[in-house]
């Protein structure tokens, strides 16, 4: 997508109608889906809703900072890049495409364990600021390999995924006969009329695996399908809070563990030595009917009490969602599908065009809140909304 094209698409929702053209529909649902019948992939949107913004008048907006830091590092706007596996499946920009326009804009980039580029190639392609995404693998040697291969990297931050023990399903990928990778089937011959250059790119590019563990598994074979089984049998359903001390003292360094949604967890982490929680459901994509991501903020915050930052992971698509989780206590906010979305519409200048859009959004929106600087975000800004839902009967006359 050309940068004139890119420029005519004003929202994040916008970026995913392109991306939705562009892609093979397996594809597309890979990244847009999530567990069973989405209940948590919708209740992360809806979550957003239920809050009003409250906006103070005749405040002085001419100068409008959105600057932070997050574990200690200095972001130009609240928003982080979350983690997704094989992002090169969307455009051959990939995962260093994402990060090179992430830190253009300012910001952070969160490389996945599942990704399909290296730590290294992330880190020779891009000068940081990288965090790293990793799960408590069944053979811990791996897990201590991949702390030294981030050290001598320069990855800033670890961040523990704990909300897989087990996969979760998404009934899109079964229905469309997702595999990975995606195979030249006759359906996908007659999809790549349809979506030439996706399969143009796909086809004359190195095909995307998991570069992270290229060489494991099966006789040292690369191919996607090979790593994925390795990969599938690495996941270790029997991970306690010990695995989580262990390894906050064998990192030494800015610790956040992504996946929480109860406020005792979170407090437990903070006990443990953990400097970030990310307040997340996978993006709706583990288990559905879990409590949406805004919805377990308040009393996640509420637990910690400033002992740790709080991220708010899931659902963002607007600036008025980060104005609205920063007010309920959230230091920043990770985005996923948001980019991803940008990503496939336009490779690593449609990332930046999908951060370009957010961060003038949450300008927009601190100006006319009457609310100048990110850090003074509070409750008064909101007021939540009386669910019709939840009065009782004999009330409603
Ligand atoms: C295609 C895709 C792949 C993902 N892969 C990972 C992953 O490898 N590790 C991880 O911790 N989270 C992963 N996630 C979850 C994201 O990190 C993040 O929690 C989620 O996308 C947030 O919701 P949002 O997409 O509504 O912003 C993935 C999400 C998507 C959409």
């Amino acid at each position: 997508m050309t940068q004139r094209r890119l420029a005519r698409c004003h929202s994040v929702a916008d970026l995913r109608r392109a991306a939705k053209r562009r892609l093979p529909r397996a594809v597309f649902d890979f990244a847009d889906g999530g567990a069973e019948d989405e209940t948590t992939m919708q209740r992360n949107s809806t979550g957003f809703d239920r809050y009003d913004l409250l906006p103070r008048t005749l405040v002085d907006v001419a100068d409008v900072r959105l600057a932070t830091t997050v574990l200690g590092q200095p972001v130009e706007f609240p928003v982080i890049l979350a983690p997704t596996g094989m992002t090169r499946l969307f455009h051959p920009d990939g995962e260093s495409g994402v990060a090179r326009a992430a830190h253009r804009a300012g910001t952070i980039y969160t490389l996945s364990a599942m990704s399909s580029t290296s730590v290294e190639d992330l880190g020779a392609a891009t000068s940081g600021p990288n965090w790293f995404q990793i799960y408590v693998w069944r053979d811990r040697g791996v897990v201590r390999e991949f702390f030294s291969r981030c050290r001598e990297s320069g990855y800033h931050a670890l961040c523990l995924t704990v909300d897989v023990p087990v996969l979760g399903q998404r009934e899109r990928d079964l229905r469309n006969g997702m595999t990975m990778p995606p195979r030249l089937t006759a359906s996908a011959i007659l999809d790549a009329a349809l979506h030439p250059n996706w399969w143009w790119r796909f086809l004359t590019n190195r095909r995307p695996t998991f570069e992270n563990v290229v060489g494991r598994g099966d006789a040292g074979r690369a191919d996607a399908s090979v790593l994925g089984t390795y990969v599938n049998s690495q996941f270790d359903p029997s991970v306690t809070w010990d695995d989580l001390a262990w390894m906050v003292s064998e990192w030494e360094g800015p610790f956040a563990v992504k996946g929480i949604s109860r406020p005792e967890d979170a407090r437990r982490a903070a006990d443990l030595g953990v400097d970030g929680v990310i307040v997340s459901n996978h993006g709706g994509r583990q288990l559905d009917t879990a409590i949406g991501a805004l919805d377990a903020l308040p009393a996640i915050v509420a637990a910690v009490d400033g002992a740790v930052e709080i991220i708010l992971d899931g659902g963002v698509r607007r600036g008025t969602d980060v104005v609205k989780a920063l007010a309920l206590g959230a230091r920043g906010c990770m985005i996923g599908r948001s980019y991803l979305y940008g990503l496939a519409a336009g490779g690593e200048p449609g990332v930046e065009r999908s951060l370009e859009l957010l961060r003038t959004e949450i300008r927009r929106a601190l100006a006319l809140v009457g609310c100048p600087d990110v850090a003074d975000l509070d409750m008064t800004f909101l007021r939540e909304r009386v669910d019709a839902a939840r009065v009782p009967a004999h009330a409603v006359h």
